[in-house]
């Protein structure tokens, strides 16, 4: 899919977020190897903390459905500004696709480019687990 198609199912995606509580919407998309697209937004509950950011809920659809190979993670949030990956997103990305590109893209159009260990330098992840 090119960065136009991309951009609208992004703004699509974010539309559809579940967000009564903070009226903050947020939409990801993963793209792996083989141009598979998995779409996420985040979803709030009556209980605040219970809330799962788009990235992540992408993230555990794909993983859920054993796909992996992740190459590239699209992010629209509101707004026009750009919307970087939480920190929790952060960490959870790099366990699971430490080499992704983050694309982080705007309702008007513009796109910023991200490695993620670029928005996660010196992260931990299982190689300090394993003794
Ligand atoms: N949120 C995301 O979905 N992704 C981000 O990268 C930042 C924050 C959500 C969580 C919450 O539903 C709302 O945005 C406000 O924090």
């Amino acid at each position: 899919m090119n960065s136009e198609n991309i951009h609208t199912l992004l703004l699509e995606t974010r539309n559809k977020a579940l967000a009564l509580y903070s009226n903050f919407h947020v939409g990801a998309i993963l793209e792996t190897e083989d141009k598979q697209l998995i779409t996420g937004f985040n979803i709030e509950t009556s209980s605040y903390g219970l809330t799962i950011c788009a990235e992540r809920v992408a993230l555990f659809k794909a993983l859920s459905e054993g796909i992996r190979n992740f190459k590239n993670i699209y992010i629209m949030g509101d707004g026009k500004s750009f919307c970087p990956p939480c920190g929790a997103c952060r960490q959870v990305l790099m366990d699971f696709a430490p080499n992704i590109q983050v694309i982080l893209m705007t309702e008007e159009g513009k796109q910023q480019t991200f490695q993620l260990s670029e928005l996660l330098p010196h992260a931990f992840d299982d190689k300090f687990l394993k003794k």
